[in-house]
């Protein structure tokens, strides 16, 4: 199956939700499901729904929302992505898949098994017999629910090629039409990668007539270049994760990969149907949901990629943009800094805007944003697309929360304790007040918060960033916590069936930094509660 075209296989949702870290709500996950398939991914892999009901449950609502064409069109008028569950290759698993992903117009399940001999022998302790008869029995299964199946020979960058190609001939015969090729420990070289996706091309009976896959991990940072080298001789998937999140040193980055399709399109002929002016946005608010940073000089979406700040730069640039430019920061979506709106733009101006942006409201959520683009406006008079980008993102954030701050002094300087009020509205509307002292301003107000909440947490990140440009810039926090008695919250990997703690991201946005950064402490807080708060709702009906 040589087309020119190659499937962006997203797994931000499954893989990239298993980085340290990285623990989304299902409502995050929804919306971001949202925006991977408004940005034209092909596949959205939406998680491991054998995991937990509530896994399941949240990749049943991708598949029905995102899944299917909006009201009033078609699979043939919108772009419909496939939406796919992972299972490892057990009917319980096989079955979770199905029953999450079945009410999608093209549902995949994918189911994987470890294929290299250290993985056999000491993770799964069955022999290469017992491995292949598992492939067919499993592979048959899942194809007997779904037409569409994908297989992954778990490790297949340490197994041995031979035994590599007895095992996807015979998932070939049982019924899959996806193979993907993981490089699940980020092991191999962009030459021994290539070979082995040319290998398996040449050597697998029938691998003509399904998709080959590439999947790699990022751990000697060769993930892009491995992945590039599976391209460049026949593979047809690539699967990624935004920002490149994933387990331990993560994923082939989607951006890396779509922006390097585009921009060398001389040397690889190939295209993906990636609008690629989505990128900036979707990769910060899969930033934003996660709690996990960008590194500025991370390629295309960091923050200084497009930056040209030494003199001699500039210079050129002023000359002839390609001196220093190899793509235009217009085509991944970032021409955040256009003025847009101003202080007497009306609430019309504004929907149109945010619909330009891609941001559908409904009447009361254009409201709510108008009320708070009216408040910007009269501190700062010139709003850009990245004000009102943070704007509708923390109004978002702050929709879900149990607890909202309602109001916040504090008195800092060096003179005297930093001190800080809070008040909360609770979840039964009740305010809450309370003071504390702390070794800063944000010290002392997460103490407040604490205090008021009664949450017991260890605050493992905290990130600042201004949005724009300016001493009246929006600031936006990211903080990452986890529960004391985070073992309660705890994950499994579907892999390494390791338990992870789990830990909360929560996002906040204000011209103010210590606003901003009591909202993105309570967003996680609110998290962390929710899922405390549901755990033992499932342990007293257990
Ligand atoms: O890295 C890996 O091996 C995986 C498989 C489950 C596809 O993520
Ligand atoms: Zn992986």
């Amino acid at each position: 199956m040589n087309s020119k075209h190659v499937k962006i296989f997203d797994t931000s949702l499954r893989d990239g939700e298993q980085s340290p870290g990285a623990s989304l709500t299902s409502a995050e996950k929804l919306e971001i499901a949202r925006n991977l398939a408004r940005m034209g991914v092909d596949v959205i892999e939406g998680g491991f729904p054998a995991a937990s009901p509530d896994d399941l449950e949240g990749l049943r609502r991708i598949a029905v929302e995102v899944g299917n064409p909006p009201p009033g069109e078609s699979e043939f008028s919108a772009h419909v992505p496939i939406i796919c569950g992972l299972a490892r290759a057990n009917k319980k698993d096989i079955d979770a898949a199905w029953e999450a992903v079945r009410s999608a117009t093209y549902p995949r399940i994918h189911t994987f098994l470890a294929t290299s001999p250290i993985h056999m022998r000491y993770k799964l302790r069955m022999d290469p017999e017992e491995v292949v008869e598992r492939v067919r029995e499993m592979v048959g299964y899942a194809h007997s629910l779904c037409s569409d199946v994908e297989f992954s020979p778990e490790d297949a960058g340490r197994s041995d090629p031979e035994f590599l190609y007895l095992v996807l001939g015979e998932a070939i015969k049982a019924g899959a039409t996806t193979l993907n090729i993981p490089d699940t420990v980020g092991y191999t070289t962009p030459d021994e990668y290539g070979a082995l996706i040319s290998g398996i091309i040449a050597n697998v009976p029938g691998a003509e007539n399904v998709t080959i896959s590439v999947h790699c991990h990022n751990d000697l940072g060769l993930a892009t270049a491995n992945t590039l080298a599976g391209i460049m001789v026949g593979a047809r998937q690539a699967e990624v994760t935004m920002n490149g999140i994933g387990e331990r040193a993560g994923n082939t980055s989607l951006e890396e990969i779509v922006m390097t399709l585009h921009t060398r399109r001389g040397v690889f002929g190939l295209e993906t149907g990636i609008d690629t002016t989505q990128i900036s946005r979707v990769s910060r608010m899969v930033s934003n949901y996660t709690g996990i940073p960008i590194q500025p000089n991370k390629a295309i979406v960091g923050a200084n990629a497009f930056a040209h700040e030494a003199g001699i730069h500039q210079d050129g640039m002023l000359k002839n943009q390609q001196t220093y430019e190899i793509m235009r920061p217009e085509t991944v979506g970032l021409s955040r800094s256009r003025l847009v709106l101003g202080k007497h733009s009306g609430r019309h101006a504004l929907k149109v805007h945010l619909a330009e942006m891609g941001y559908d409201m409904t009447a009361e959520e254009l409201d709510r944003t108008f009320e708070r683009f009216k408040q910007l406006a009269d501190k700062k008079k010139i709003i850009t697309e990245a004000d009102l980008e943070a704007l509708v993102e923390d109004q978002a954030y702050q929709s879900h929360e149990v607890f909202s701050l309602d109001g916040l002094q504090v008195a800092c300087g060096t003179m005297g304790m930093p001190t800080a009020t809070v008040r909360l509205r609770g979840p039964d509307d009740t305010l809450y007040i309370q003071a504390s002292v702390g070794t800063g301003p944000v010290d002392a107000t997460y103490k407040a918060i604490d205090m008021i909440i009664g949450s017991k947490s260890k605050l493992l990140e905290f990130n600042v960033h201004a949005v724009t440009e300016g001493i009246d810039a929006i600031g936006e926090v990211t903080v990452r916590l986890q529960g004391e008695n985070g073992i309660h919250q705890a994950r499994t990997s579907p892999q390494s069936e390791q338990i992870h703690l789990r830990t909360y991201g929560g996002y906040g946005a204000d011209t103010d930094i210590i606003v901003a950064s009591a909202k993105a402490y309570l967003a996680a807080l609110n998290k962390l509660l929710r899922s405390t708060q549901h755990e033992q709702a499932a342990e007293i009906a257990a």
